[in-house]
């Protein structure tokens, strides 16, 4: 055996700790040689998979130093796996003067984004029981986590432990999505390994959630939700230019800071030719489980309304805050599945009801 076969032999046992494949056979770790004795080798990281690169490029050094006439080791770090291609151009121009090329994703139908400027105010918890609610029409439906900083999707659906499989290899790579409630997703809290801080760069970001949208076996489906995270940032901006957008829910509180934040992520996406499909207003009052004739509006009154009636689009809901729906996020028990006949979960029936008839 000639000293670049051991040195092969030497790293087929490491792995993705997501998947749990080795990294040769994943076209991760390449152009294997050995000069004298320094062994070289190139390792091509996919973007969900960067926050592994530390461990990687350490197990790399020390299964090389283990070959015998191998006294030094060079890492060469290649390129991602090439981005989805580029197709037919869709939304508008208007934020940064140039015309994106829009790609659609084949067998889905309608994607619509669920945005808000403003951190906490129920973005996921509207967006899974959303899904849910859709899905329970017999309609197909998948659930994309673009909050890749801080993925709340998985614990939301009651399957953080779930590791998705990747089939394929390099620029093929394809992740297949976790179904629960009915639903198949896609979260970067399944990749990530855990309690591992993560730092993602623009260009990164706007790489996984082209992975997530091109090179996740969505299959056929006939609505796409695509969670985002707070904010009018890259994560918007990436789904905006990469994927023609049916349209997005904007969700507030009924407070006058949310409400502010809520109004520039519209913004956004009226600047972006993103159609607004309507605004949901979360957290819109509190009914005590042990009062029932009572109603507390915690965080003021009329929020969602002046939002919606400034940008003539509709409110499609108020969303009382209830603790079945705060637990049920907990749980991995949204309210839409393990509690159908209650009141919130007929409010959110309601808007998927709403959105099915905006769009169709
Ligand atoms: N209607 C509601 N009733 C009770 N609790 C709620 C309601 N909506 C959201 N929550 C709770 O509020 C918290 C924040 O909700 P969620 O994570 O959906 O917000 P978000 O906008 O997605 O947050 P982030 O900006 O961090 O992504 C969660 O604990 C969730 O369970
Ligand atoms: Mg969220």
């Amino acid at each position: 055996m000639t000293t670049a076969e051991q040195a092969r032999k030497a790293l087929i046992s490491i792995k993705d700790s997501g998947s749990g494949r080795s990294a040769i056979e994943l076209g991760w770790l390449d152009q294997i040689r050995v000069n004298s004795a320094k062994a070289i080798v190139r390792l091509n990281l996919p973007g969900f998979a960067q926050s592994q690169r530390d461990r990687l490029v350490q197990e790399i050094r020390t299964s090389l130093l283990s070959v015998e006439d191998i006294s030094e080791v060079q890492i060469e770090i290649g390129n991602p796996p090439s981005q989805a291609p580029i197709g037919q151009a869709g939304h508008g121009q208007a934020a940064h003067g140039q015309v994106p090329q829009l790609q659609p994703i084949p067998g889905v139908k309608k994607v619509i984004a669920v945005s808000s400027g403003k951190g906490g105010v129920g973005k996921s918890t509207v967006s899974v029981n959303l899904a849910c609610a859709l899905a329970q029409q017999n309609l197909k439906v998948g659930l994309l986590d673009a909050d890749i900083y801080g993925p709340n999707i998985p614990i939301m659906l009651g399957v953080a432990d779930c590791t998705p499989e990747v089939r394929g290899s390099g620029a093929e790579q394809q992740i297949i999505p976790i179904e629960s409630c009915g639903l198949g997703m896609v979260s970067m809290g399944l990749l990530i390994e855990e309690n591992q801080p993560v730092i993602w760069r623009g260009p990164m970001l706007n790489g996984i959630i082209r992975q997530f949208l091109y090179q996740a076996c969505w299959g056929e489906l006939d609505f796409l939700i695509v969670d985002l995270p707070p904010g009018t940032g890259d994560a918007q901006l990436s789904l905006a230019q990469a994927v023609p957008i049916e349209g997005v829910v904007i969700v507030t509180t009924p407070q006058k800071v949310s409400l502010q934040d809520a109004r520039r992520g519209l913004q956004m996406f009226r600047q972006l030719d993103v159609p607004v499909i309507g605004v949901v207003e979360n957290m819109s009052f509190f009914v005590p489980p042990d009062q029932p004739d009572k109603s507390y509006p915690l965080f003021g009154v009329g929020g969602g309304e002046q939002l919606a009636g400034e940008n003539s689009v509709p409110l499609l809901a108020k969303v009382p805050m209830e603790i079945t729906v705060q637990e049920g996020g907990n749980d991995g028990k949204p309210i839409v599945h393990d509690f159908p006949d209650s009141l919130t979960a007929g409010i959110f029936k309601d808007i998927a009801n709403k959105i099915v008839k905006n769009v169709a």
